[in-house]
């Protein structure tokens, strides 16, 4: 059995009866005004962190939501959008989609604004999505990616990539981790269908991405997840996971790379009336402005002693230079 059959029977398993805490988030559930999440869609919260952002969310988008669980992101999804067939849930395993179904039926009958059609579901696979190119504004997937070695990851964030309309942004949740895995654990097929040791460093895992051609990516959140400890697993030391909130934009590639947040800031302390790089940046004195890692290198190459560049805090929250 491939690894992949694995992740489909424990997903079945947990469809047919919630396993509460089978993923974790720290990031708390948006509790929207008007918005009354069904018990069992909360018990079946398998996601990382969150894919929901209302700054994506403007111009009524046409949301893909891979990996769909017991539907509760969808739901958020569709809170924003509120018509029909706006959110397109896709999910390989038979008895998720059905169990969501399910759960969408009791979200109906708790919240007036809510219509079943709202959220079109599908069968189907992320590495083959059945959804048509360049039709989505916003695509999502919350700690399914991690699951996937690095050809299926590859492939899966090629299908998101095919499915956007330029410029559309895929937000995603997934675990990652910055230690070595050990190759036991690594290869541990359950232990990878729940997203406990698939993770990569979050570098590799922007290289993924940029790789597959999306020439903006935002790290929007960091946060502590899950520790591997050698009372309970077959590790010699402690591995530290923790789950990151990114979104990668469908921009053209710039000719000298892709323009990554990790929340640096420049900030201008000098004299003069302004900063200007002569590339497109303009700093007024003491207006910190976002920048991604690739200007925040050339600024700091510059070797001004009146340019302070602030440190990676992985919560970018937009603007900026590129
Ligand atoms: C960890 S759960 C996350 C569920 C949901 N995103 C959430 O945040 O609660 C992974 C989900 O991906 C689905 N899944 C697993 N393999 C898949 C594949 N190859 N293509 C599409 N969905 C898949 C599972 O059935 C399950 O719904």
């Amino acid at each position: 059995m491939s690894y992949l059959e694995t992740t489909h029977d424990l997903y079945k398993e947990a469809a047919l009866t919630p396993d509460v805490g089978l993923c974790c988030t720290t990031t708390p559930i948006w509790q929207l005004p008007g918005l009354d999440i069904p018990s069992r869609m909360l018990e079946m919260n398998y996601g990382c962190g969150s894919t929901i952002h209302p700054r994506d969310l403007v111009n009524d988008p046409t949301v893909l939501y891979v990996g769909v669980g017991g539907g509760m992101e969808l739901l958020q999804f569709a809170y924003f959008s509120r018509r029909p067939n706006a959110i397109i849930g896709v999910d390989v395993v038979d008895e998720m989609l059905a169990a969501s179904k399910e759960n969408f039926i009791q979200a109906e009958a708790l919240n007036l604004w809510f219509k079943g059609d709202f959220v079109d579901l599908r069968k189907g696979d992320a590495l083959n999505l059945p959804v048509d190119n360049e039709s989505i504004d916003v695509a999502a997937q919350n700690c399914l990616f991690n699951i996937f070695k690095e050809t299926e990851l590859r492939k899966a964030l090629e299908e998101m990539y095919r499915v956007l309309k330029p410029h559309g942004r895929l937000v995603m949740s997934d675990p990652t981790c910055e230690q070595e895995m050990p190759d036991n654990i690594r290869n541990d097929e359950r232990l990878r269908a729940l997203c406990l040791s698939g993770s990569l460093p979050l570098k590799d895992y922007i290289k993924m991405i940029t790789d597959v051609g999306f020439g903006t990516v935002e790290i929007r959140a960091k946060r502590p997840y899950r520790i591997l400890s050698p009372n309970k697993y077959d590790v010699n030391e402690l591995i530290y996971i923790e789950s990151v909130e990114v979104c990668a934009i469908k921009d053209p590639m710039p000719e000298d790379g892709p323009c990554v947040f990790t929340g640096k800031t420049a900030i201008y302390f000098g004299d003069e009336e302004y900063f200007d790089d002569k590339k497109g940046h303009t700093l007024l004195p003491d207006q910190p402005l976002p920048i991604c890692d690739k200007t925040a290198g050339a600024l700091a190459s510059l070797d001004k002693k009146d340019i302070f560049i602030s440190e990676s805090t992985f919560f970018y929250d937009g603007g900026g230079c590129c």
